[in-house]
């Protein structure tokens, strides 16, 4: 017997596959004009700024490989920062330096870089060495993002993010990504991060993943994960919820950190969010897709705050147990 799964298993479990996410939901629901939009980093801080929905505040940009020498003048004064391709994904090209021993440059693993490694990896991003196609690109260095100590155990050498997968307007799922000594200061599942599903009515962790398999502590500090609950949590999806009304896009993820200092900060939006959150989450999207495919119009035009919570009485399991 095979130890795979049917695909029309699957869809009894709800789980949303790829065909069907691209056809019903990105297709019907975001518009091709919107992509350049959240395909760029530097168009996407433009855009949520005005909206007064806060990103890590940016140093500054490389956009031409004539500029690469002066690197080390945009750093100046600056200890930690996070260099990255203003249209990569999956954290591709990202470098994020926690600060600096001399002339040397010191990443959260206790690894250590030379201005001449930073320069290489700015001059691979405007060769569009990690960009979406491999066109040329643009560098974007911002300021590092101070992990809420509340997560210390949770995660390490990196900022955990939290990706909401909002549908018209309504946050339908989440998880939280922690990092891991893999991840290398990133919260990229692909990278080795972690993947806990959080309960939308709480934001407490649901059900958690390294590498598409189910685990219950952190693999580098030992720290139980269903202890981990996300603290704001409903300012958190109010934010994500808001990048609806933003962007105009129907289907979107949200990516957003919490910094130590200055709470919330969204860190991108993408307009293609991956299926691996069901994982996370143990749960398919497809119920709760189409809960929202059949909403009224009245509905439809609720303000952000009322849509969080009728989704968080919706999809949170506390709400669940009750009405099985
Ligand atoms: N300014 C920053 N400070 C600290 N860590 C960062 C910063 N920017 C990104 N990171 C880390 O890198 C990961 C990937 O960054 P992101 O901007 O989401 O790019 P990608 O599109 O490649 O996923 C984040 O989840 C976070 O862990
Ligand atoms: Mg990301």
């Amino acid at each position: 017997m095979s130890r795979f799964i049917a695909p029309w298993t699957l869809r009894s479990y709800g789980i949303l596959g790829i065909n069907r996410r691209n056809s019903r939901y990105i297709a019907r629901y975001n518009p091709r004009r919107l992509f350049p939009l959240v395909d760029n980093k530097l168009k996407t801080k433009l855009t949520v700024h005005p909206a007064g929905i806060p990103t890590p505040a940016p140093i500054g940009t490389v956009a031409e490989q004539s500029q690469v020498a002066g690197l080390s003048n945009l750093l100046e004064g600056h200890a930690g920062f996070a260099i990255k391709p203003s249209k990569g994904s999956g954290g591709k090209g990202i470098i994020v330096v926690t600060g600096r021993d001399g002339d040397e440059f010191i990443k959260a693993s206790g690894a250590r870089l030379t201005i001449s490694d930073l320069r290489r990896d700015v001059s691979n991003i405007l060769a569009g060495l990690y960009s979406l196609g491999g066109k040329p690109d643009v560098a974007i260095i911002e300021e590092l993002i101070h992990a809420d100590p509340r997560f210390d155990r949770f995660t390490v050498e990196g900022v955990p993010d939290i990706r909401v997968i909002v549908c018209r307007g309504f946050p339908v799922m989440a998880m939280m990504r922690l990092a891991t000594h893999a991840s290398d200061g990133k919260a990229n599942l692909h990278q080795g991060a972690v993947g806990v599903g959080l309960d939308m009515a709480t934001g407490r962790a649901l059900n958690a993943v390294q590498f598409g398999q189910t685990v219950t502590q952190h693999p580098d500090t030992g720290q139980r994960l269903d202890e981990l609950e996300v603290p704001d949590w409903d300012a958190l999806l109010l934010m994500a919820a808001r990048c609806y009304e933003v962007t105009g896009l129907g289907y979107l993820g949200t990516d957003i950190v919490i910094d130590r200092d200055k709470g919330p900060q969204l860190l991108e939006l993408n307009a293609r969010p991956g299926l691996a959150i069901q994982v996370a989450n143990g749960a398919g999207l497809l119920p709760r897709l189409r809960r929202i495919d059949d909403l009224s119009d009245a509905e439809l035009s609720a303000p952000a705050e009322e849509r969080v919570r009728l989704s968080q009485s919706w999809f949170g399991s506390v709400e669940q147990t009750v009405q099985s």
